[in-house]
C-alpha cells in the first residue's frame, strides 16, 4: 500500500485535482490484460448488457488448490455467501434478504442516532488538538451505528471492519500461497464472528438481529450458512465503503464552499446534494472485474467474448459528455444518474442507507462544528478499486446556535 502525498496547492485547487480526467473509448490495457471502460455511456452500456458476469475471483485460488499449493477450504467455505453475490443462482434471494434486513434496521440508523454517535465521537477532543477524522470518526461511525442498530457489540463489527480493510489491501487477482494463508486466517476470524452472531440471535429472539434473520422466511432457498456468510458480507460491503465515502465527503466539503453550504447553512440539504457529493467522491473508483460471455457491441466499439473488463466509475462520473463542467459541484443541475453505487444486477443494496448516514453526518458536522483542514497533505491509499483517504487531519470548534464558538471539548459556556 503506498501513500500519495498531496501538496497544499492541490488542496487549494480542490477536488478537481484529486481525480485526473482520463475518459476515452474502451481499450485493451495490456498491463492489466483487461479492457478499460471509462466513458459514462460506455460504462452504462456494459453494465446493462446481459452478456456480462462478475469475474470469477476465486478462479486463481481454485487453480492453486488444484495444484496442491494451498488448502483453500476456508476461503471457499466463507466466501460462499459472498460468491452468491457474484452471479446466479442465489444472488437475487440474498439481495432480497439484504434489502429487507436494511429496512428492519433502518430506524436504528435514523438521523438523530447518527447525530448522537457523531457528537459522542467528536466531543472528547481536547482544545486545539488536531484529530485524524478518518480513524477517529469516519471509520467508527458506520460500525457504531450498525452495532447499535443490530444490538450487537461494536467490537464484533470492528473485527469485520479490520479484516475487510486488510483483505481488500491483500486481495489481488493472483495471490501467492503465503498471502492466501493470511486471507484464510482473516476469513476464518470473520466466520467465527458470524456464527457467534447467529448464535446470539437464536438466544435473544427479541434482539434486532433476530428480526433481521427472521426476514429470510421470504427467501426460503437460503440456508443457515448462506445467511451467516451473507451477514458478514453485509458488513464487508457496507462499512468500509461508507467510512471511506464519509471521509472523502468531509474533505470535499472542506475544499468546496458550494458543497459545504449545502450541509452548513441549511437544516435540510437540497435534494441532489448528497448524490452530487458522492458523484464527486464516491468510495469506489473502479468496479470489481467483469467477464464477457458474448461480445458486447455499442456505438463505435466492441469488446470480444471471454474478455475481462474493468469499469472506471469515478472517471465516468466526471465524463464531460455526461456532466458538462464535471468538477463543478452543482446539486441543481439536471444530469444523468451518477454511477457511484453501480448499476444493473449488482447495484448497491445499501445506497439509501449510505446516503442517509453520510448526509446526517455532514449536516451534524457542518452545522455544529467549525472544521478546518490541519496540515498540508492528504494521503490516499493506492487501491485497485477503492478511493480511500488514509488521513484527514482536522481542527474542530464547536459552534452554538447563537454563533458563539468554543473549542471542542470545553464545557458549554467556557469557550
Ligand atoms: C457510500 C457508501 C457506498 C458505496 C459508494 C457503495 C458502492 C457500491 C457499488 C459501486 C456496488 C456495485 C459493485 C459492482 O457492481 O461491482 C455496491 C454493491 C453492494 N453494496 Fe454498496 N456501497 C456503499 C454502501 C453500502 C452499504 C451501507 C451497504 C449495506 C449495508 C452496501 C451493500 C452492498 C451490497 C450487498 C452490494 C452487492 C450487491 C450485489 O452484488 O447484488 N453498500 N456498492
Amino acid at each position: 500500500m503506498t501513500m500519495t502525498p498531496m501538496p497544499q496547492a492541490m488542496l487549494d485547487g480542490g477536488v478537481a485535482n484529486w481525480i485526473r480526467p482520463d475518459c476515452g473509448p474502451p481499450c485493451f490495457d495490456s498491463s492489466r490484460r483487461a479492457w478499460r471502460v471509462s466513458r459514462y455511456q460506455d460504462v452504462v452500456a456494459v453494465l446493462r448488457s446481459p452478456d456480462l458476469l462478475v469475474f470469477d475471483w476465486l478462479a486463481n485460488i481454485r487453480r492453486l488448490a488444484a495444484a496442491g499449493e494451498y488448502d483453500a477450504d476456508t476461503i471457499f467455505r466463507v466466501t460462499r455467501g459472498w460468491s452468491l453475490f457474484q452471479n446466479a443462482p442465489k444472488h437475487s434471494a440474498l439481495r432480497r434478504w439484504l434489502v429487507q434486513a436494511l429496512q428492519v434496521i433502518g430506524p436504528g440508523l435514523a438521523p438523530e442516532r447518527v447525530r448522537r454517535v457523531v457528537s459522542e465521537l467528536m466531543t472528547p477532543v481536547p482544545a486545539g488538538e488536531t484529530i485524524d477524522a478518518v480513524s477517529r470518526l469516519c471509520d467508527r461511525v458506520p460500525e457504531a451505528l450498525f452495532a447499535e442498530a443490530l444490538g450487537v457489540p461494536t467490537s464484533t463489527i470492528s473485527i469485520f471492519t479490520a479484516a475487510t480493510i486488510e483483505l481488500s489491501s491483500l486481495w489481488r487477482n493472483s495471490n501467492s500461497p503465503a498471502t492466501l494463508r493470511r486471507i484464510g486466517q482473516l476469513l476464518a476470524a470473520m466466520e467465527a464472528e458470524a456464527s457467534g452472531l447467529m448464535a446470539m440471535a437464536h438466544r435473544h429472539a427479541d434482539a434486532p438481529l433476530a428480526a433481521v434473520l427472521a426476514r429470510t422466511g421470504d427467501s426460503p432457498d437460503l440456508d443457515e450458512a448462506d445467511i451467516a456468510n451473507g451477514l458478514s458480507f453485509l458488513f464487508v460491503s457496507g462499512i468500509e465503503t461508507t467510512a471511506s465515502a464519509l471521509a472523502s465527503s468531509i474533505a470535499l466539503c472542506l475544499v468546496d464552499a458550494r458543497a459545504r453550504a449545502c450541509f452548513a447553512d441549511l437544516a435540510k440539504p437540497p435534494r441532489g446534494a448528497m448524490e452530487e457529493v458522492l458523484r464527486r467522491v464516491g468510495a469506489i473508483h473502479t468496479l470489481q472485474l467483469r467477464s464477457t460471455v458474448r461480445p458486447i457491441v455499442s456505438a463505435g466499439w466492441s469488446i470480444p467474448a471471454g474478455a475481462t473488463v474493468f469499469l472506471e466509475i469515478e472517471q465516468a462520473n466526471h465524463d464531460p459528455s455526461a456532466y458538462p463542467d464535471p468538477f463543478r459541484f452543482d446539486p441543481h443541475a439536471a444530469r444523468p444518474s451518477p454511477l457511484h453505487f453501480g448499476m444493473g444486477a449488482h447495484a448497491c443494496v445499501g445506497a439509501v442507507t449510505a446516503r442517509s448516514i453520510i448526509a446526517s453526518c455532514l449536516t451534524t458536522l457542518f452545522t455544529e462544528w467549525r472544521l478546518t483542514l490541519a496540515g498540508d497533505a492528504l494521503s490516499w491509499e493506492d487501491h485497485p478499486t477503492m478511493r480511500r483517504l488514509q488521513h484527514l487531519p482536522l481542527r474542530a470548534e464547536r459552534v452554538h446556535g447563537d454563533s458563539e464558538a468554543r473549542t471542542l471539548g470545553q464545557p458549554r459556556g467556557t469557550g
